[in-house]
């Protein structure tokens, strides 16, 4: 999956003959999943047509302030389409608008759009030799990018004059590719490892029946796709359950009772920096595993129960260098409770769910959690889906750990 799926991209064309080719970049990012929107300077429209534009990208093209609809004009609120925007492209982009950029010219939408995007900029600058080699056009490369703008480098070939040199936009496969790897080489969590166990485990009484919990697997499996989304490479330990997940930077290693998830969790703790147990270990498993179905014979049946291996606590005592994240489910003295488990289990975060708050828990789609670390420093969060709560519980995790 592409870092750019589910992404947010602005794309602005300038009016350079490299414009016809932002048919093809609209098209790959709609493809690799992302939204698009396009706004182009007026001069623009005479090397692409909006019509082709908003058919590919399925959004309207703008390229003023005002729009005429009717009787009434509209306005195109370039605040809106920078704050809408997780990435902002500018490609083509002509000396003329580098210029104005460097300079902070705003006479159209697209420059105003520039100014007030606080999401990365990148920009692929398109012009003729002379021209890119110009000491103007150098001094416009050399202050966007000082200004922390990114530049998709020109490359030699063939110009529309004729002329043979550097100065040609990037092709639009190597615009996507250029994107995709600077972002990824920018995700906190590149280069770390992160182990992760999750859903519930299953203790055998006897070849056809076990002792399990009603843990679907969510939570977890939702750290598991953020922690990769930020670069890291996961190692996701579940017991049984039917979710699923496909994610290049994700080791998905099954297993079925906590003794199983005790020794993954101990084959992968020494090579991770970050390991996060959102797991619903059984407590308790019988003590003795029938070898054959236990058949119905008197009125009652009692199972023998022998505790189960605390798999966090155990790695809270061989813990080195790993930020060690345990979860708390807590129905009374949430807070208090939760810290003594952080010392206990020696960890440096715990993330506290209270069954006391409505939407928090097994099997529903959110949760509502408060994050303590080992300073005791809490920290207490909104109900949410479990997509964003595992979001929320990385953010937290990458600001202590850093990079
Ligand atoms: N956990 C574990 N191995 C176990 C039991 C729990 O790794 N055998 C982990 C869970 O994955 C979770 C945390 O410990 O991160 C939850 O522990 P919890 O069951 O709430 O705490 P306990 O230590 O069992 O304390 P209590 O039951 O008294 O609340």
């Amino acid at each position: 999956m592409s870092v750019l799926s589910g992404k947010k991209i602005l794309l602005g064309i300038t009016a350079g003959i490299a414009a016809y080719k932002t048919a093809s970049l609209v098209r790959l990012f709609i493809k690799l999943g992302a939204d698009v929107k396009v706004i182009m300077t007026p001069a623009s429209k005479d090397f692409i047509t909006p019509l082709t534009l908003s058919t590919l990208s399925k959004n309207p093209v703008h390229s003023t302030f005002y729009e005429k609809e009717d009787e009434n004009e509209l306005w195109n609120n370039h605040v809106d389409f920078g704050l809408w925007a997780d990435y902002f492209i500018i490609a083509p982009a002509t000396a003329n608008t580098l210029s104005k950029m460097a300079n902070g010219t705003c006479n159209n939408l697209l420059l105003a759009t520039y100014l007030s995007a606080k999401c990365p900029v990148y920009f692929a600058p398109a012009m003729d030799l002379d021209m890119y080699k110009h000491e103007s056009t150098k001094n416009s490369l050399e202050k966007l990018q000082s200004f922390g703008n990114i530049m998709i480098p020109a490359t030699s070939g063939e110009l529309a004059s004729g002329l043979v040199g550097e100065g040609r936009m990037a092709e639009p496969e190597d615009i996507v590719k250029f994107i995709e790897n600077d972002i990824l080489s920018k995700l906190p969590l590149k280069g770390k490892k992160v182990l992760i166990t999750a859903g519930p485990t299953y203790e055998a009484i006897d070849p056809v029946r076990f002792i399990g919990n009603h843990s679907s697997g969510k939570m977890g499996f939702a750290i598991a796709k953020a922690a990769a989304d930020l670069g890291a490479e996961v190692v996701l330990i579940s017991g049984p359950s039917h979710q699923q997940i496909q994610h290049s930077l994700i080791n998905r290693v099954d297993v079925v009772s906590a003794d199983d998830m005790y020794k993954a969790a101990h084959q992968y703790f020494n090579h991770v920096d970050i390991a996060i147990l959102s797991a619903a270990v059984a407590d308790y498993k019988p003590k003795n595993i029938a070898s054959q179905k236990i058949k119905k014979k008197d009125a009652t049946l009692t199972l023998e129960l022998a505790p189960t291996k605390d798999i966090l606590a155990s790695l809270g005592e061989i813990k080195t260098h790993q930020y060690l994240v345990g979860f708390a489910l807590e129905t009374n003295n949430e807070i208090e409770n939760a810290k003594t488990k952080i010392k206990r289990k020696n960890l440096d975060a715990i993330v506290l769910n209270s069954l006391q708050d409505k939407g928090a828990g097994f099997a529903t789609n959110t949760n509502k959690i408060t994050i303590i670390d080992k300073y005791f420093n809490e920290k207490p969060f909104e109900l949410k889906s479990k997509t964003e709560v595992a979001k929320d519980i990385l953010n937290e995790i990458v600001l202590r750990v850093g990079n």
